[in-house]
């Protein structure tokens, strides 16, 4: 909406790049889930809306994500949303139970961000690619 959440996934996809990863970036309405299963890790980024929600365009990835075996994807969430809803970044904890119900090994926990990251936010998120970088060697 604001391109708080573009601005994080531009933010890990250059880190995880500037330390030898090689990383595909996609829009959560254009990402298949079921080709989850052929990366190494997967990295989502989510903002929240309507009450506590998944984004609307995020929905059928989320679906999708019922019937995929992540056995071997490591993963991670990220989500910027905002403190002054009642549900704050809910659709961070929804994916992350997701992708824990889907069989993927969290490399990291989830980071809530409130609004636009700022400098101690994006370390808490560099911090957390530092896992998953550090769960696939
Ligand atoms: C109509 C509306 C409803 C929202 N509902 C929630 C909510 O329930 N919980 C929450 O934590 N944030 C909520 N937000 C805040 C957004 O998640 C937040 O502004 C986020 O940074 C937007 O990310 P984006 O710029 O990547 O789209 C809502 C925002 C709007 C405009």
């Amino acid at each position: 909406m604001t391109g708080h959440n573009e601005d994080i996934a531009n933010h890990i996809a250059d880190y995880l790049k500037k330390n030898k990863q090689e990383v595909t970036l996609e829009q959560l309405v254009d990402t298949d889930a079921y080709d989850l299963p052929d990366y190494d890790a997967v990295v989502v980024a989510t903002y929240t809306y309507h009450d506590g929600d998944l984004p609307d365009e995020a929905e059928d990835f989320y679906e999708d994500l019922k019937d995929v075996d992540l056995k071997r994807t490591k993963f991670a969430v990220v989500g910027s949303s905002s403190k002054s809803h009642i549900h704050y970044g809910r659709a961070v904890d929804y994916f992350t139970m997701q992708l824990n119900s889907s069989n993927g090994d969290q490399a990291a926990d989830s980071v809530k961000v409130d609004q636009e990251a700022d400098e101690d936010d994006f370390k808490r998120i560099d911090q957390m690619a530092d896992y998953v970088i550090k769960s696939l060697q």
